[in-house]
């Protein structure tokens, strides 16, 4: 009898999956007289800083939040800025990404977004594909029960059975699909909750939560973080004396 669904447990001193809910923005803004979308410009420079400090680090995937499939009920003024926002990030980081060996990807239901910001993921994507240091993945009109059922939808439709259907072939048609499952999930801004980001995949990973916002996030707070990551004891279900003994 299989007794683990998790052959991925990771125990090694740096996490080789972080996933991030970039938290905070609004709060920033406001805290300085400022519109929050000042606060999202910051946070695009948090988040360059922040994936320079994951490939320095060894990190091999970064997973982040940008955009959920709830932020559509925001003020259509700050939707529309958001979506400039991400458009710009598309045209003006991604040969950077490409020049540092990051691989660029982004998970969602991407048929909301305008046919330009379709085309410039497409390119992207394309263009680092094959690149092997850092997997960096943005999580834009992204919802975790929105992942399962698209996961189950496209599962069926290749015409499996009910008893075909179990925890390994639901996993494939996920939008992590052949990733690893985060081992550290970093939330700033304060709210101790995971928003319906990733969770499937956030079973077993470890949480912590900062309020630090996230335009103030930097290695520093990084660092902080994987120091946290490193004292825990990673179980998966077993005794403290088998995890130590099989050490
Ligand atoms: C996170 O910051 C960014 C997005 C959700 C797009 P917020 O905009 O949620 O900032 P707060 O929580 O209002 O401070
Ligand atoms: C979660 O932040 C989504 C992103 C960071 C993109 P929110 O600020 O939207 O989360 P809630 O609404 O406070 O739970
Ligand atoms: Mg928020």
């Amino acid at each position: 009898m299989k007794t683990s669904s998790y052959p991925d447990a990771h125990n090694a001193d740096v996490p080789r999956h972080v996933a991030i809910i970039m938290d905070g923005n609004g709060r920033w803004a406001k805290r300085r007289l400022m519109p929050r979308v000042a606060g999202h410009r910051k946070g695009v420079e948090t988040l360059r800083g922040v994936i320079r400090a994951c490939a320095e680090r060894d990190i091999s995937h970064l997973t982040v939040f940008a955009f959920s499939s709830e932020n559509w009920r925001r003020p259509q003024e700050e939707v529309t800025l958001l979506m400039e926002l991400f458009m710009r990030a598309l045209e003006n980081e991604v040969a950077k990404l490409h020049e540092n060996g990051i691989r660029f990807r982004v998970i969602g239901d991407l048929s909301a977004f305008s046919e330009r910001i379709q085309a410039l993921i497409r390119d992207a994507q394309t263009l680092t594909r094959h690149n092997t240091r850092l997997t960096f993945t943005v999580a834009a009109n992204y919802g975790g029960r929105w992942d399962v059922v698209q996961a189950v939808r496209t599962l069926l439709a290749t015409g499996v059975t009910a008893e075909q259907i179990d925890e390994e072939a639901l996993t494939r048609h996920l939008s992590m699909a052949g990733e690893p499952e985060p081992d550290l999930f970093i939330r700033t801004g304060g709210e101790q909750r995971i928003s319906n980001f990733l969770l499937w995949q956030l079973a077993y990973t470890e949480l912590y939560f900062t309020d630090v916002l996230w335009p103030d996030f930097d290695a520093k707070q990084l660092d902080a973080a994987i120091a946290s990551y490193r004292s825990r004891e990673r179980r998966f279900g077993r005794t403290s004396e088998q995890v130590q003994k099989a050490s």
